[in-house]
């Protein structure tokens, strides 16, 4: 798709990727752009450098999300692109209890489906539109140390593809962005296995994630690997599955002992 002129609307949109993505799609010439986030503050500030609309908003709150949708098309215009990026995540495994599981899967999941659920009707009208999705290298692979982080990106990661299978012919475009590492808050804010992996593999700047899902923008591209090597492992996984266990489970001794 090209984003010079188009309707933008960014969750997440405060901080880190969500931030220097919506930096860069007005560096190339957006028309609007829309950025969503439950940070007041950071959404106000970022729309104040970009010229854009700040949205406060939690991406779970359907009825919030119909509402934002409505407006935005009647006083901005139609929506062409969606960048469903808001997402978080704990640190820790089945131990969490349920009320962390369910709040991370209806950040990384469910926030995507709401959102879907209100533009297909409007974009299958239209004949078209566009869904990013900001899925994570650990929905293709995994993530030591954070076991609902893991299992939502693999459901974001299914969605991605379901919707792009599902709505192709409406001429519905998806893509999902799958970095590994990134220096954001987040990254930051994670348990201390998580770091040292990510640390491991090499982080990069949010401003490298924009640039390459500038280019995977411009050439509908499905699956956007910020980090190139993350389609070598995911080769490797499908491969042979059990040999990527016993690789993982190395990692994971080396890193914590
Ligand atoms: N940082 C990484 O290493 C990394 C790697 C792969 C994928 N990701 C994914 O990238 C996306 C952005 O993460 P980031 O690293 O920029 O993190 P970040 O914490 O810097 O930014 C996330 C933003 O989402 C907002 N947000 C959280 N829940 C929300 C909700 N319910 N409604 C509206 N806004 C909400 C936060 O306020 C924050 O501004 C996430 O989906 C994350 O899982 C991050």
């Amino acid at each position: 798709m090209d984003t010079r002129g188009a309707t933008i609307v960014v969750t997440g949109g405060a901080s880190g990727i969500g931030r220097a993505m919506a930096q860069r799609f007005s560096a190339d010439g957006a028309g609007s752009l829309v950025i969503v986030d439950t940070d007041g503050d950071g959404a106000v500030a970022v729309a104040a450098e970009l010229g854009a609309s700040a949205e406060v908003l939690d991406v779970t709150d359907e009825s919030a999300v119909i509402e934002l949708i409505a407006r935005i098309e009647s006083e901005l215009g139609a929506i062409d692109l969606w960048c469903g990026n808001a997402g978080i995540s704990a640190y820790g495994g089945v131990e969490l209890d349920n009320d962390t599981w369910n709040a991370i899967w209806n950040v990384n999941v469910m926030a995507h489906v709401i959102a879907a659920r209100h533009l297909v009707p409007r974009w299958i009208e239209r004949g078209g539109g566009h869904l990013l999705l900001t899925a994570s290298a650990a929905g293709l692979l995994t993530n030591l140390g954070t076991a609902p982080y893991a299992v939502t990106k693999h459901g974001c990661v299914a969605l991605a593809e379901w919707i792009a299978i599902t709505y192709a012919e409406h001429g519905i475009r998806v893509s999902c962005l799958c970095p590994m590492g990134v220096h954001t808050p987040m990254t930051e804010a994670d348990g201390e296995l998580a770091i040292e992996v990510v640390k491991a593999m090499g982080m990069i700047e949010p401003s490298q994630v924009a640039d390459a899902v500038a280019v995977g923008l411009a050439n509908d591209d499905f699956l956007i690997l910020p980090h190139p090597e993350v389609a070598l492992y995911e080769q490797r996984r499908a491969g042979d599955r059990q040999r990527w266990l016993t690789g993982m489970q190395k990692l994971q001794a080396s890193l914590i002992s």
